[in-house]
């Protein structure tokens, strides 16, 4: 644990830097607390892919995952989009290849083919629309005349988007292996504990754990809604790091991790140092080249005219 004046010594060095580079820093809300206090924007992939889009700043320091980088990238192609850790992977991502979704579209030819944000840009540029936790009811719900569709890379998003449609879809069979450690036990633990909280979870929780909650919502929209909501107890279920950013949103009230096992390692991997470093050599830069990136940014336009 970095000790109070060695922090603000690293976070004074982070601003001179960030200056001197022209660069803003984006991260994800299950950052850790140290990473998200020197951030200039926190929010959810969508979110933080939208401010990467519109900044004027030069160069954007990405912490979060490597798909997320990937998304900024492709919507923002003339700017340097740095991750301080290239080794932040997201196992959900890499549960699906281009190949495998393309032998799945090989099968079911006439499908439309929507893809979670968590995918790679290879997966992405083999998608008719892309579509975040946010909007996947939105997307699915877009495609009413379609008579297949093909959902990747998430099993319980899928789950979820079906529930809310009352659509079939084809699925693939990902998952995210830090929601799934959230068990329908937790909750009802929690609401033992707690009798006057709300219970609200993210989309890709298992679907017995998505049924027991009041709402399913993704990072930044659970966000909104501890603001918004007269409860003053909230257990939360999501990757463990969102809780940083709830307490400081909402001094007054009181928030439950669901289940402390809920913590996604790729997440933690960036700190202040690293930052420092990817400021100072402009590394590691993540960047797509442009076959992939122009098809992929197709199924991303499209997504944004849906919602
Ligand atoms: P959000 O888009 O809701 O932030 O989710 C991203 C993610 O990876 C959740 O595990
Ligand atoms: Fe991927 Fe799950 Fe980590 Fe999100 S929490 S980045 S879906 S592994």
């Amino acid at each position: 644990m970095l000790i109070k004046k060695e922090l603000k010594n690293l976070e004074n060095k982070i601003k001179d830097l960030k200056k001197k580079r022209n660069a803003i820093i984006l991260a994800h809300n299950y950052q850790l607390p140290e990473v998200q206090d020197v951030a200039d924007y926190r929010g959810d992939s969508l979110e933080l892919s939208r401010i990467a889009a519109q900044t004027d700043a030069k160069v954007i320091v990405f912490c979060g995952v490597h798909f997320m980088a990937e998304t900024a990238s492709i919507l923002s192609p003339q700017k340097k989009v740095l991750m301080p850790d290239l080794n932040s992977g997201c196992p959900m991502a890499n549960m699906l290849t281009a190949l495998d979704l393309k032998k799945l579209k090989d099968k079911h030819p006439k499908a439309a083919v929507v893809g979670y944000v968590n995918t790679s840009a290879e997966v992405k540029a083999q998608l008719d629309v892309c579509c975040t936790s946010t909007n996947a009811v939105a997307v699915i719900s877009a495609l009413k005349d379609k008579e297949e569709i093909i959902f990747v890379p998430d099993k319980y998003l899928a789950d979820f988007a079906e529930k809310n449609t009352g659509r079939k879809l084809i699925k693939w069979n990902g998952f995210c292996p830090t929601h799934v450690k959230i068990i329908p036990e937790d909750i009802k633990r929690e609401k033992k504990f707690h009798p006057f909280a709300k219970a609200i979870v993210h989309p890709e929780c298992l679907p017995a754990v998505v049924a027991m909650a009041d709402v399913a919502l993704s990072t930044s929209k659970m966000c909104q809604f501890a603001k918004e909501t007269e409860a003053k107890e909230i257990i939360v279920g999501t990757e463990v790091g969102l809780i940083y950013r709830l307490k400081q949103d909402n001094p007054t009230k009181e928030f439950y991790p669901a289940s402390e096992a809920a913590v996604c390692p790729n997440m933690k991997r960036v700190t202040q140092e690293k930052i420092i470093w990817s400021l100072e050599e402009l590394k590691e830069e993540v960047r797509v080249p442009d076959k992939i990136r122009l098809r992929a940014q197709k199924a991303i336009d499209m997504m944004l005219k849906i919602i």
